[in-house]
């Protein structure tokens, strides 16, 4: 595929149609996504793969409870809210082939070298994201605050921001086969955003 193509046409999908994705792609898509800049060669990155009917079925369980947990603290409004997002979140990981969760090892104590090491990180998403693209894969980057809960850590095995050699989320990738639906904006305009100096 060329690249250029490759940019274009990978876009977000939310919804996928089943089927499964094998651990040797998951690990193309990996390994495609090492091969990001980074500054100092710090290889920020770290890989949490919830792969195969089991593993998805038990992070929706966890993903469920920290919905529930979180509709039932919130008012009547909110919570209902919550819950339908909860139904949406489950149906999709019914769908889902794969999910990677990405983090990046934090450096507290050098904020510039942590800026850096977080845009590492963005940048082999991107290239995880296009590598699925180019192999008919659909992907979502996505930052839901309920699949980053601490049980959700826990299960995922992410060391927590408070140990010793932390770690923070910087994106759940969901993975699965497209089915056509797309939900963004499919224009961008270059023009409007580019100083010619
Ligand atoms: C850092 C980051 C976080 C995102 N988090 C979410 C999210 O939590 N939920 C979601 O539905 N999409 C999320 N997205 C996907 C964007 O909504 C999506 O990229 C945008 O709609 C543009 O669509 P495109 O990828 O097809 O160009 C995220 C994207 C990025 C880069």
């Amino acid at each position: 595929m060329d690249i250029e193509d490759a940019i274009r046409h990978r876009r977000t999908h939310k919804v996928y149609g089943g089927g499964a994705i094998s651990r040797e792609v998951l690990e193309a898509l990996i390994n495609a996504a090492t091969w990001a800049p980074n500054h100092r060669y710090t290889e920020p990155w770290r890989f949490y793969v919830v792969h195969g009917a089991d593993k998805l079925a038990a992070m929706d369980r966890h993903v469920q409870a920290a919905f529930d947990a979180s509709a039932k603290d919130a008012g009547e409004g909110v919570g209902r809210k919550l819950i339908a997002k909860k139904h949406k979140m489950t149906a999709r990981l019914a769908a889902t082939a794969a999910v990677v969760v990405v983090t990046w090892t934090r450096t507290p104590d050098d904020q510039a070298a942590d800026r850096e090491d977080y845009a590492a990180t963005a940048c082999a998403i991107q290239n995880l994201l296009l590598s699925a693209h180019g192999r008919g894969y659909a992907s979502l980057w996505s930052t839901g605050k309920m699949l980053m809960q601490p049980a959700l850590l826990e299960f995922y095995g992410v060391p927590g921001e408070a140990t010793d050699r932390p770690e923070s989320v910087a994106g759940v990738i969901f993975l699965g086969s497209p089915t056509g639906e797309l939900t963004g904006r499919r224009h961008r305009t270059a023009q409007a955003v580019t100083t010619w100096v």
